[in-house]
Formats: C-alpha cells, sequence, structure tokens
C-alpha cells in the first residue's frame, strides 16, 4: 500500500513536470513563429523598395550609386523626425501619387497627370513591409 502511493506521487509530479515543458515548448514555438513572421514581412518590404523604389532613391545595401540626385536617400530621410509617418503616406506625396497606386485605396490615376513610367501598383500590406524594412536600416552619422 504504502509502495503504491509513493509509486503515485512519482507519476503526479512527472506529469506536473511534463505540463509545465509543454506549456514552454508551446511557449517558444509561439514566440519563433512570431519573430519568422516579422522577418518575412521585413523581406517582403526589401523586395518591394528593391523592384519599385530603387529606381529613384538610394537605399542603403542596394543601389550605393544609383538614385536619382534630387530624391532623398532612404537613410537620409530617416534624420526626419516624421519619417516614419512620411513612409506610411508617400504614396500621397508628391512626386508618388503620379506613379504609385494602391490597389483598392488610391483613385483612378487621374488623366492630367503625367502617364511618364509604368504605374507601380501596391497593396497596403506592401506600404507596411516597407515601413517594416526601413526601420532595420541604420541612420547614418550626422
Ligand atoms: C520616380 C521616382 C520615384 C520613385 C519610383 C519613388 N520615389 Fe519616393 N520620392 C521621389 C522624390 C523626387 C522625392 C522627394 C520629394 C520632395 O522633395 O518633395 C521622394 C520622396 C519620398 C519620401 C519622402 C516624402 C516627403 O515628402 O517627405 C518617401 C517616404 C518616399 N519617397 C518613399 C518612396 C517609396 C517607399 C518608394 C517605392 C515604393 C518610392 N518613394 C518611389 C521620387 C520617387
Amino acid at each position: 500500500m504504502l509502495r503504491w502511493g509513493a509509486l503515485m506521487r512519482i507519476f503526479k509530479a512527472t506529469v506536473q513536470r511534463c505540463v509545465v515543458f509543454l506549456f514552454i515548448y508551446l511557449w517558444m514555438f509561439l514566440i519563433s513563429t512570431q519573430y519568422a513572421s516579422a522577418n518575412e514581412v521585413i523581406a517582403k518590404g526589401r523586395e518591394v523598395v528593391r523592384q519599385h523604389c530603387t529606381r529613384c532613391h538610394v537605399v542603403p545595401d542596394m543601389n550605393p550609386y544609383g538614385g536619382i540626385g534630387s530624391t532623398p536617400s532612404f537613410a537620409a530621410m530617416k534624420w526626419l523626425p516624421d519619417w516614419e509617418h512620411r513612409f506610411e503616406v508617400f504614396y500621397t506625396l508628391p512626386p508618388h501619387p503620379a506613379l504609385v497606386k494602391i490597389l483598392g485605396l488610391s483613385e483612378e490615376r487621374v488623366a492630367s497627370l503625367p502617364a511618364f513610367v509604368a504605374e507601380i501598383e501596391l497593396q497596403i500590406d506592401d506600404v507596411e513591409a516597407i515601413l517594416a524594412f526601413v526601420r532595420t536600416l541604420a541612420t547614418p552619422d550626422q
């Protein structure tokens, strides 16, 4: 009888430990998937920027000698205190309305705007991804 009680205690302790470890594993799994998806968003933003923004903007580690002289580099823009806001609404700031269309958000291109380049079509998710990517850029020393 005594032995049986001891076995039960060991059994209970083992089960308790298993439950605790199960929760730790679950928690680690959740953290790692969140981390992975944050990285995916950044990678997506990097691709959108590489594809559409480097034509005019200099972006660190992408096109140090590219871009158009009159266009601010992405790194330099991070000196501005409100750079995040500018990236959130960049498609409304000139010259972008003439070339960037956010699907389901922007109005059809106004006929009077110059159609000098192929329109860049983006989803609102892409704008968030661009911001996530630009957050990872180092602000250069002034
Ligand atoms: C056709 C050239 C061109 C392309 C392509 C372009 N930009 Fe720009 N962008 C400019 C110019 C020129 C300015 C500076 C406007 C000014 O000085 O008022 C600018 C300014 C900006 C600014 C600062 C806006 C402000 O008024 O403060 C942001 C943010 C920006 N661009 C983001 C982007 C992103 C993100 C992309 C890619 C999806 C992109 N741009 C693609 C030409 C371009």
